[in-house]
């Protein structure tokens, strides 16, 4: 283990004239962490001066008592709440809109995100365009959008996180899908990061088993993505520090939490998924996947990741158990953990130091052949992917062969994430990864 750290550490103090040796990490002014810190809601938006917050919770919290609890806590604090309910899973821009029309005109001086990934994502830009209010594709990052930045900060907002994964409480973006290009995308930019983080445990025990499976996986891509993307100090060099890109590639800070994020993930994804009871499971989880979220957030993901895109685009006949929405639907994390164990397989080469230590960390095993450790990646893959049921390759998901164009094409449109892949990554190399799992 000692001579991989010194290899992948050493490749942080390399760079030249023509690469950038900066790395930034952005954070929430406040994160906590631990059970029951949900109901602090009050505390903190009371602290922050809110007196009229708009409260944003999926439909499936806003069964749960936890609604209530958050609600509670609020408005024994003074602050006056309008809850709103109305959350697509993987939102599409039209579904943002469609929220946003139904407050609009409402006085709100905070917001409050309780729920998933979507329903962080979904705060984000209802806060954004609260506060400055413009179409939506104005927003949107470019080549889609214009990525315009807003003019200065939002309204302050409080992200309580009910699933173990997005990270979405610590970063500055927001991924949405855009209807009429078929095509997901996100809006980042740092003032969307949320203000305030409450992280708590206890919040996920509500979460069905394939909602934590999916979840769970994210955290895993999150920190083996991180982990092994090409390291920061070979980003090009910038003319001035507002060019520097919010992903920046691999850093000595992003691996440590990835190193452990991964540890977790493989100890108890499936404790918790098996048992969602399990508290010593479920603080883990949770814990691993803020820590991942923070490095990711300034790390980046590459290639399952921008794959995990066009896979949740385009899938046709995949209705997950506990994702009943009466539309198929590949959810995130497992549109992204699907073509995880080939790609690894096809990028160990390219960093074999970091992808051994992958190896050894989720199995044990130890070698230094690039071949032997991609393929152990791969049963890695399969064998979590699996026990906790879900399709190891695409067919499941009603796609074949006459799909490789379109998702090739529309895996090359994530040039934000693909550029930090350790290999540089041409269209033949995602032919060959989208063929093994059509
Ligand atoms: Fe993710």
């Amino acid at each position: 283990m000692g001579c991989f750290l010194a290899l992948s550490e050493a490749s942080y103090l390399t760079h030249s004239n023509h690469t950038d040796p900066v790395f930034t990490i952005s954070l929430p002014q406040v994160i906590k962490f631990g059970f029951g810190v949900s109901r602090e809601a009050g505390y903190e938006a009371k602290r922050l001066g809110i007196k009229k917050a708009l409260l944003v919770v999926g439909e499936r919290v806003a069964e749960t008592k936890l609604l209530e609890e958050v609600k509670g806590s609020l408005e024994e604090a003074g602050v006056s709440v309008r809850v709103l309910t109305k959350v697509k899973i993987e939102p599409e821009d039209e579904a943002l809109l469609e929220a946003y029309r139904e407050i609009k005109d409402e006085e709100l001086d905070g917001f409050i995100a309780l729920g998933g990934g979507s329903t962080i994502d979904t705060a984000k830009v209802l806060n954004l365009l609260h506060t400055y209010p413009r179409p939506l594709e104005d927003y949107i990052n470019k080549p889609i959008g214009k990525g315009i930045s807003p003019p200065g900060p939002l309204k302050p907002l409080i992200a309580i996180p009910t699933t173990a994964g997005t990270g979405s409480e610590s970063t500055s973006v927001a991924v949405l899908d855009v209807k009429k290009l078929k095509v997901k995308t996100g809006i980042s930019n740092p003032y969307l990061r949320p203000t305030v983080a409450l992280i708590d445990p206890l919040t996920t025990i509500t979460m069905p088993p394939m909602v934590t499976a999916s979840s769970g996986l994210d955290v895993l891509n999150h920190a083996i993505e991180s982990f092994t993307a090409h390291p920061y100090t070979s980003k090009p060099a910038i003319r001035n520090p507002g060019e520097r890109p919010v992903y920046s590639g691999a850093t000595p800070l992003g691996d440590m939490f990835a190193v452990k994020a991964m540890e977790w993930a493989r100890r108890y994804l499936w404790r918790a998924y098996a048992d969602p009871y399990d508290l010593e499971a479920r603080y883990y989880m949770m814990l691993g996947a803020s820590i991942a979220g923070i490095g990711f957030g300034h790390v980046g993901v590459h290639v399952p990741h921008a794959m995990g895109y066009p896979i949740a685009g385009m899938v046709r006949t995949y209705y997950p158990e506990d994702y009943e929405f009466g539309y198929p639907i590949a959810p995130h994390g497992i549109a992204t953990a699907i073509p995880a164990g080939p790609t690894f397989k096809h990028l160990a080469p390219y960093n074999q130091p970091k992808f051994s230590q992958v190896l050894k960390l989720l199995t044990g095993e130890e070698t230094s052949d690039p071949k032997e450790i991609g393929e152990g990646i791969l049963e890695y893959y399969l064998h979590i992917l699996e026990s906790l049921r879900i399709p190891t390759d695409l067919r499941e998901l009603g796609f074949n062969k006459n799909d490789l164009e379109d998702l090739v094409n529309g895996t090359l449109k994530q040039q934000r994430l693909l550029s930090i892949s350790p290999k540089k990554i041409t269209k033949r190399d995602l032919e060959a990864i989208f063929k093994e799992l059509l």
